[in-house]
């Protein structure tokens, strides 16, 4: 009877539809991650529950960093702790070098015959030998607009650091999370595990006492208090790889040129292109500001002062070069009135503006100063875009597509990157 050979088929069909369903509402769309500003070290922390049992570890966040690395020096206790070792597919993935080799008595981040990396703490400039290694997280997700429930990454990899490569992190930090753009990465590992799309994005609250917040995965909705939804006013520019170091991290646009109050600043216009590997322009979170070339600072300081002649100078205050003094600048929705500074992309209207709340910043009651720093003739990458010129925007890092969108300045908006509603949803 046809009847009863189609009914295991039909039973088949059903089981593996009711399966798939059931998956798809137990995998998370996107996750969530809080940031801090540390006001001592500028640095932006952020936190995973990591471990058996799971533990908060505190981090400061790299955008540009290689993978996670935390301390197994120091108070790392775990069941669920497993070293990888030398030579199966995860240690080739890392593109590890080494095969590691410990004989003191086997504990987390030293084993026997276990894959090596150099994590690099690129605060402090330190770098050393550390065992791969994987445990479980516990993340939360979210819609885009609220937290959602929490769900378990059994295997995250991660890299043993020591106690001497803390060396410049904030107190209570014991690794880095690296965002960077490798394929062992927090946000390739999370992509990989719930098999969203390579995208993140962040968001750090400018107040050292609201929180801000990273986004991985998801559709592009990001709201914020009161209801705003960033995703729909992104700007979008490449996102370039330096042909020199195809293997680097670090995410780089190519800016053009720089106006200042809409007057272009005449610069060295090759130093904005890469040239055996130096130059051009990338975006780092382990800066507080932003550093430039010494020629390219001195242009942009100069026309910055030209631009704002009708205002009294005041004694810098390091690591300023060029403060004014404060009363005489009048405030705006998006901080104190000076000229507008556009970092000119891939065309002429596409720019990266940046108002007084990203370029001023106040060191006393009477002065501000513009936030960027003097790094010397013989900077790597000719500028780095840092922290103080990223906070309160939204920026959006999507691999899939190679692009980085950002917001500019949500104070335009009525709302700040401290403003995501951590209020879970029931
Ligand atoms: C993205 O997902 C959220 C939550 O499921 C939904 O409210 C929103 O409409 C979606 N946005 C887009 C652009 O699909
Ligand atoms: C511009 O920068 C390049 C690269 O550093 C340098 O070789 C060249 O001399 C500079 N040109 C001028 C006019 O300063
Ligand atoms: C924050 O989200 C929660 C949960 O969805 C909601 O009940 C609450 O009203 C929201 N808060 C504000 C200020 O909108």
């Amino acid at each position: 009877m046809p009847s009863t050979t189609h009914l295991p088929i039909l039973f088949l069909l059903l089981i593996s539809a009711t399966f798939t369903a059931a998956k798809r509402s137990f995998q998370p769309r996107a996750l969530l991650l809080p940031v801090t500003k540390d006001p001592s070290s500028l640095q932006y922390l952020t936190q995973i529950n990591q471990r058996t049992p799971l533990v908060p570890v505190k981090l400061t966040v790299d955008l540009g960093g290689q993978y996670l690395w935390v301390n197994c020096d120091q108070g790392y206790l775990s069941s669920s702790y497993r070293p990888v070792r030398c030579s199966t597919p995860l240690c080739t993935l890392s593109k590890s070098s080494a095969c590691g080799d410990c004989f003191a008595a086997p504990k987390p981040g030293c084993n026997h015959n276990t894959c090596g990396l150099n994590p690099i703490n690129t605060v402090g400039n330190r770098e050393t030998p550390g065992e791969f290694a994987q445990d479980i997280i516990s993340i939360q997700s979210t819609d885009g607009s609220n937290p959602g429930r929490v769900f378990i990454i059994p295997r995250l990899t991660f890299v043993c650091g020591s106690t001497w490569l803390l060396g410049g992190l904030a107190s209570g930090v014991t690794g880095m999370a690296g965002l960077g753009r490798t394929d062992i990465s927090l946000p390739s590992q999370f992509s990989s595990a719930f098999h969203f799309p390579r995208k993140f994005a962040i968001c750090f609250s400018s107040s050292t006492t609201s929180t801000g917040v990273m986004f991985f995965g998801g559709n592009g909705t990001y709201v914020f208090q009161p209801y705003i939804d960033i995703s729909k006013s992104l700007i979008y520019t490449p996102l370039i790889k330096n042909r020199r170091t195809t293997a680097s991290p670090d995410y780089f646009i190519r800016v053009k040129s720089i106006k200042i109050n809409g007057n272009n600043v005449p610069l060295n216009t090759s130093l904005l292109n890469f040239k055996k590997g130096r130059g051009g322009t990338k975006i780092s979170t382990v800066n507080p500001y932003t550093v430039m070339e010494t020629s390219i600072y001195n242009a942009i300081t100069n026309a910055f002062i030209k631009e704002l002649s009708n205002v009294p100078r005041v004694a810098a205050v390091s690591p300023f070069g060029v403060c004014f003094s404060s009363k005489s600048i009048g405030s705006t929705r998006v901080g104190p009135g000076v000229p507008q500074i556009d970092l000119v992309l891939q065309r002429e209207s596409v720019y990266w503006r940046i108002f007084g709340a990203n370029s001023m910043v106040s060191v006393s009651d009477s002065a501000l100063c513009l936030g960027f720093v003097d790094g010397g003739v013989d900077m790597e990458t000719s500028i780095v875009i840092g922290g103080y010129q990223l906070e309160d925007n939204l920026v959006e890092f999507d691999l899939a597509k190679s692009r980085l969108g950002f917001s500019s300045s949500l104070l335009f908006r009525q709302t700040t990157c401290g403003n995501f509603n951590f209020t879970a949803n029931a």
